[in-house]
């Protein structure tokens, strides 16, 4: 493992891969052990974007395996000990459907080409098939045992059911006795995601377990005809909450842990970082590692609440969190207004924001009429302005992206009263 220092104590940029890092999150694990124990259950973990899924997921992964570190973090022991072949992918822009999600699971190195006792290529010949997906199978005798040797037969076949196959060929080969479990992350970047339920009914009650991890704020987005598995999906679904204060702060305990305590956040620091924060991870370890740098480059140990509000205007400056302030530039444009009424906007605790009081509230603020108001905020659920809010009823608006919401109530001001206001 790579040696901890102040630079990766905090890893705001990608997943937590070592359970030594991974804060909290016991009661959805539970949940998560729960669905593994349960015969045919499988799994669709869903939540907002940046909010720890990933990270759940590669712990789902390790639990399945029984890894004792990740067991102990269970509230209830489970009843048996678990005994899978976990699997993870993660979707790209190429994984356009459910064909091609199959395809890399039967061709990537990391997912199911080293268990199957055949090699599959994709099929280039366009005429038949009548548009399909075909593919070309090898046979290969002795794979499993290492040494491979390629037989001439090669057939072509379909790709679904050539997956089907190799996934009830790993189960019966005896493996792992409660199977397969397939992880599969950023599902929601699938944009036709039809025919994943009929693999599910397939193959779940065949000891292959699906996990299916992605940004939704419902099942329905992830799984188009979720009907059709409700009961396969039932005891699996799991909405993964934003972490509260507490499992927050452990995410610096943890860091800090991790560097022998030879640094510390001050109270005052924890709580306005994991306040800020909002439930997002991601926000922690991107102010907890940009305070911790800062608080080291003054040559002190201790990170204040005063260097961690400097790191964050840093971060806002410097670009340290590209897509949320491209995002925010888009949306504040030349317009002191249209920012301090985003910043209103994102300031309100609930996810939907009610307007009436609010307009109120903001045209005493800016001395202007309430009805200049609802343009702006017009501005800021149009596409040109980023689409950051949209209209869920009659008023009541929302942030599409909660993480952008944080970072707009926690940025400080890009533009001053009186800047001049000439894009409405
Ligand atoms: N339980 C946790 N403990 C500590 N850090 C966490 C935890 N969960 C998530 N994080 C951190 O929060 C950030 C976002 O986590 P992760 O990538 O798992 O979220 P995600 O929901 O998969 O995001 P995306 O929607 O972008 O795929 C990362 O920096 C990760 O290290
Ligand atoms: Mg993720």
């Amino acid at each position: 493992m790579t040696e901890i220092t102040p630079h990766n104590a905090f890893t705001p940029a990608r997943e937590v891969q070592d359970i030594d890092r991974f804060a909290g999150r016991a009661a959805t694990l539970d949940s998560l052990a729960a669905a593994l124990q349960s015969d045919g259950a499988q799994i669709v973990l869903y939540g907002q974007r940046g909010i720890g899924k990933s990270s759940l997921s590669r712990v789902l992964a390790q639990i399945a395996i029984n890894d004792e570190a990740a067991i102990s973090r269970l509230a209830t022991a489970p009843h048996s000990k678990f005994d899978y072949l976990p699997i993870y992918v993660t979707c790209d822009d190429s994984v356009t459907n459910v064909e091609k999600l199959c395809l890399r699971l039967l061709t990537d190195e990391q997912a199911l080409a080293p268990w199957i006792p055949f090699k599959v290529s994709e099929r280039t010949s366009s005429q038949e098939g009548g548009g399909k997906l075909g593919v070309k199978v090898i046979e290969l005798s002795g794979k499993l045992s290492g040494s491979i040797t390629e037989r001439k037969t090669e057939i072509q076949a379909e790709v679904t059911s050539t997956f089907i196959n190799a996934c009830r060929q790993i189960v019966s080969s005896g493996v792992a006795a409660d199977g397969v479990l397939i992880v599969i992350d950023e599902f929601d970047r699938i944009s036709d995601k039809s025919g994943i339920a009929s693999i599910i009914k397939a193959l779940g009650p065949e000891k292959i377990t699906f996990a299916l991890v992605g940004v939704a704020s419902d099942v329905r987005e992830l799984i188009s005809d979720h009907e059709s598995v409700a009961r396969q999906i039932a005891d699996g679904t799991i909405f993964v909450p934003p972490m509260d204060g507490d499992e927050l702060a452990e995410i610096i305990s943890r860091a800090m842990a991790a560097l022998n305590n030879k640094y510390s956040f001050e109270l005052a620091a924890i709580t306005w970082i994991t306040t800020i924060a909002r439930g997002h991870p991601f926000y922690v370890h991107l102010v907890g590692k940009h305070a911790l740098l800062r608080a080291i480059s003054q040559r002190t140990d201790v990170v204040t609440e005063a260097i961690a509000r400097e790191a964050l205007a840093d971060i806002a400056f410097k670009g340290s969190a590209p897509i949320q302030e491209a995002a925010y530039k888009k949306a504040v444009g030349h317009s002191y207004t249209r920012e301090h009424i985003l910043k209103k906007f994102a300031s309100v605790d609930a996810d939907e924001v009610y307007t009436t009081n609010l307009y109120g509230d903001i045209a005493r603020e800016l001395n202007i009429d309430p009805s200049a108001i609802s343009v702006y905020v017009g501005q800021l659920a149009s596409e040109k302005y980023g689409n950051v809010l949209e209209r869920s009823r009659d008023r009541y608006y929302q942030f599409t992206d909660s993480l952008f919401k944080a970072y707009a109530a926690a940025r400080p001001y890009e533009r001053k009263t009186g800047d001049k206001d000439n894009d409405i």
